[in-house]
């Protein structure tokens, strides 16, 4: 596909947060989008976002120590709050459930093709829930809100970041074999629970088994991206010492019998439409499969890919469902941010940008 002939202004909402700042690091360099509009709290606006990045206690991304050599540019804007016009026709929420809904209604009536991380408009009807490689096809549900009809804006979602994982996980074996049954039990990072995870004391010698509305939402956002209501989805969803990568511990009841080496395959060989049109942000390959006995591990593997791929190991058939394995996405790249703005490129493809 051509690039957009200038980059895209683009408007970030919750740029402060640890998801937040994950999209300013992405958006840096981005060759489609030019991050223009910078919001948060009441409490933050007014000032640059470089001087918010560094106020004591307010950069959260471990892996990049310098917050205003993270988002370039973009220090230099001043944060807005959540009520001023934005003129960007493309906005990305990183806002959380509790503020995010009439934010994000409010911003599609006005014309932004809003990409959300939050799960305030998820299980609407008429708002797609879209991991790019697995259900390309749900960005027409834009068709049916009530702003779009009206030639405005329209909300789009990305998973939760649990879910994000396990749908990449899964989508090779539903498509080459059939999907019956899942049951998974998670180790989630501290990011996952953004600031209040990463601040100090963090989680250490010990984990928290029990993370709220976790499991809920991963049957219920699970099965809206197969498009199957009856799928059965279990899970046991726990907080564990690692800063970022959420770990899943798998068992899938496949709709047939297969080999080891065909399951392999249908991890290996999987790809979707981001890899067919090359967009910017696409991993080349959605899903690895890794031979080592040890893998996939957080450290390690996390990152690989720009860390928006899914890294599976440790396949072996079950006793309880007939296969089991362990999958790795990272949580606040693949699983937030980057999985939004691979959202955004596939939207942009589809002339979703810009309307209003
Ligand atoms: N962390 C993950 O791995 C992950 C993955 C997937 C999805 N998500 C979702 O992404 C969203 C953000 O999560 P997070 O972890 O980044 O949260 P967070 O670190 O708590 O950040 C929240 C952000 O929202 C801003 N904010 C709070 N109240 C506001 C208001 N009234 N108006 C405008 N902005 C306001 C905050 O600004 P101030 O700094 O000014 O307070 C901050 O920028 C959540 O919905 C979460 O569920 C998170």
């Amino acid at each position: 596909m051509a690039a957009p002939s200038a980059p895209i202004p683009v408007a970030l909402l919750g740029a402060t947060g640890a998801v937040g700042q994950r999209f300013a690091q992405l958006l840096r360099d981005h060759p489609w989008f030019r991050l223009a509009e910078v919001v948060a709290s009441p409490r933050s606006a007014g000032l640059p976002y470089g001087a918010a990045l560094g106020r004591p206690e307010s950069w959260w991304l471990d892996d990049e120590p310098d917050p205003l050599a993270a988002v370039g540019r973009a220090a230099d804007l001043v944060l807005l709050d959540s009520t001023m016009h934005l003129e960007s026709p493309l906005v990305f929420s990183a806002l959380g459930a509790s503020v995010a809904g009439p934010i994000e209604s409010r911003l599609a009536a006005n014309g932004h093709l809003v990409v959300s991380n939050a799960r305030s408009h998820r299980m609407d009807p008429d708002v797609p829930i879209v991991v790019p490689e697995v259900n390309p096809q749900a960005l027409e549900l834009v068709h049916g809100q009530p702003s779009f009809a009206r030639g405005r804006g329209a909300i789009v979602t990305n998973p939760n970041c649990t879910t994000a994982g396990l749908a990449l996980a899964l989508a090779p074996l539903r498509e080459a074999f059939g999907l019956e049954a899942v049951y998974v039990f998670t180790m989630q990072a501290l990011s996952g629970a953004g600031r209040a995870g990463l601040a100090p004391p963090r989680l250490a010698n010990d984990l928290v088994p029990f993370i709220a509305g976790e499991e809920e939402k991963l049957l219920v956002e699970t099965r809206k991206i197969f498009g199957d209501p009856q799928l059965a989805v279990g899970a046991t969803c726990t907080r564990v010492p690692v800063v970022d990568g959420h770990t899943l511990v798998v068992s899938a009841k496949l709709a047939r019998e297969v080999a080891k080496d065909d399951v392999v395959r249908a991890f290996t060989e999987f790809t979707g439409e981001p890899q067919r049109l090359g967009l910017p942000s696409a991993p080349v390959a959605p899903v690895h499969y890794h031979h080592e006995p040890d893998a996939p591990r957080p450290s390690r593997h996390r990152d690989l890919d720009r860390g928006m791929a899914t890294h599976v190991g440790r396949l072996r058939p079950g006793m309880i469902l007939d296969w089991n394995f362990v999958a790795l996405t990272h949580n606040t790249r693949r699983g937030a941010a980057g999985g939004s703005i691979l959202l955004a490129e596939l939207a942009v493809e589809r002339g979703l940008v810009g309307r209003g």
